[in-house]
């Protein structure tokens, strides 16, 4: 038999099936630390209000820490009968506190305010325990890019080899990407510090408690400005939803250039046996399946932020029940990350990148047409005809099977005047490479230096 929260209205007890749809202590249960501690808050402005004596405030907290021992121990646990995680706890504290002390707790605070501070607790707890997971595969990333300072391979566009560029270059720009997806939950976390606590069913509170202690002992900047808003609101929760499902897509469009690169076709990497899985018939086979699961749970990640948009749209002000929907989405997303970080920085962190594969490829496909137009243009001759003329050396060399740094001094004289035998200078791929040498380009020096820039913000972040 659980704690009636509402007896005085009632002549019976819901049915069972009711019940049944009601109940949601096998998720919310993770939410039970951060009710006693709000518990324990609630008591002492209770106490500052005049509403418990200082013996009744002892033997409140004696109560309370009794319950988190036993909430932590597994002596104590929700049953059926208790609806909610709040009304679990409620239960808990009156077989400890006896009824007459334990009811007097509920005084000025609602299951409505307790759930929606809870919430952004577990919350932001998560958004730091993310963030260090998102670290780790940064750490993997940059590993990488230090371990293979000079490697080379064909950048593309529309997936068609474009210009060549630093493997290093390439790798920090998902690591960059990541450092965004951090900044967001941080951004996310100041917006979310507010507590709803006190805020009541939805109105406040009568009994002259102080919402702003409660938000200091929890660990809030402030408390919430508009009960109403405190209480129907879960844009922070749709919110960090999508901080997650677009660190979801950046993970997975790292994932994807893994399984492109582990193939036969490319040839840029080999998986270390420890991150890959063979075939049950195939004895070749050694697939990529930490890539294909991130890139997998991408989708989850995305639904779980599109099913808990639906479930916000349309509800109107204050709260109803269907926020009850609003936990699971964002702990399921939070627990697939949570599983995929460890594997995804190991997955990354070991890879053999082929650099011998990756630099004969790197020129291949014309890729150096760019640097042609751009030696015309640095002896002044307009980006149009430099363009034009280089577009033709590609044709030139395509219809004879060579390459640009095999066109021939006749060949380069009939197709621009400007074009002298020195433009072999740049016709190789370390001088392309080494001639993009403005900030943010994919010249060795510059990708050291964004490499070292994006190392200290990423150690700023591991301190948060
Ligand atoms: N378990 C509910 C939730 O997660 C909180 C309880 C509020 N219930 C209510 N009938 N007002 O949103």
């Amino acid at each position: 038999e659980g704690v009636k929260l509402w007896g005085g209205r009632f002549a019976s007890g819901p049915a069972e099936a009711m019940a049944a749809l009601s109940a949601s202590t096998h998720f919310d249960w993770v939410l039970a630390p951060y009710d006693i501690a709000g518990s324990r808050a609630h008591a002492r402005v209770l106490h500052r209000a005049g509403l418990l004596s200082d013996a009744e405030l002892d033997g409140m907290l004696t109560a309370l820490d009794t319950l988190a021992e036993d909430v932590a121990s597994g002596a104590f646990t929700p049953t059926i009968a208790d609806e909610d995680v709040h009304t679990a706890l409620e239960r808990g504290l009156l077989e400890r506190a006896g009824d007459e002390l334990g009811g007097k707790l509920r005084a000025g605070r609602s299951r409505n305010d307790q759930v929606a501070t809870l919430f952004r607790m577990w919350l932001r707890d998560a958004a730091r325990r993310v963030v260090t997971g998102t670290l780790d595969v940064v750490d993997a990333l940059v590993a990488q890019a230090r371990r293979y300072p000079d490697a080379v391979l064909p950048g593309r566009t529309h997936l068609q080899h474009a210009q060549p560029v630093l493997l290093a270059h390439h790798l920090l720009a998902h690591a960059q990407s990541l450092l965004r997806d951090v900044g967001r939950l941080r951004d996310w976390d100041a917006r979310t510090a507010e507590s709803p606590y006190g805020s009541g069913a939805l109105a406040g509170s009568s009994l002259g408690l102080d919402p702003e202690a409660v938000a200091a002992e929890l660990g809030f900047a402030s408390s919430v400005d508009n009960s109403i808003d405190g209480t129907a609101s879960r844009d922070f929760a749709a919110e960090f939803a999508f901080a997650l499902a677009m660190l979801g897509v950046n993970l997975s469009r790292i994932a994807e250039e893994v399984i492109l690169w582990n193939t036969a076709e490319f040839g840029y990497v080999t998986l270390d046996d420890a991150w890959a899985t063979g075939s049950s018939i195939m004895p070749q086979k050694k697939n990529p399946d930490v890539a294909e699961l991130t890139r997998g749970k991408a989708g989850k990640l995305i639904g779980n932020l599109s099913g808990l948009l639906a479930t916000l749209k349309a509800q109107p002000l204050a709260y109803n029940r269907d926020l009850q929907e609003d936990k699971e989405p964002v702990f399921d997303s939070v627990a697939h990350l949570e599983l995929l970080f460890p594997a995804l920085a190991g997955m990354l962190g070991t890879l053999t990148f082929h650099t011998d594969r990756m630099a004969e490829l790197a020129p291949a496909g014309f890729t150096l047409a760019t640097d042609i137009a751009e030696w015309l243009v640095r002896k002044g001759v307009p980006f149009r005809s430099a363009h034009e003329a280089a577009g033709e050396c590609v044709r030139v060399a395509e219809a004879r099977g060579a390459g640009l740094d095999e066109l021939t001094d006749d060949e380069l004289a009939a197709i621009h005047a400007e074009l002298t035998p020195d433009v072999r200078e740049v016709l190789t791929v370390s001088g392309s490479v080494s001639s993009r040498d403005a900030k943010g380009g994919t010249a060795p020096p510059r990708v050291a230096e964004q490499r070292d820039r994006l190392v200290e913000r990423a150690a700023a972040h591991r301190a948060w």
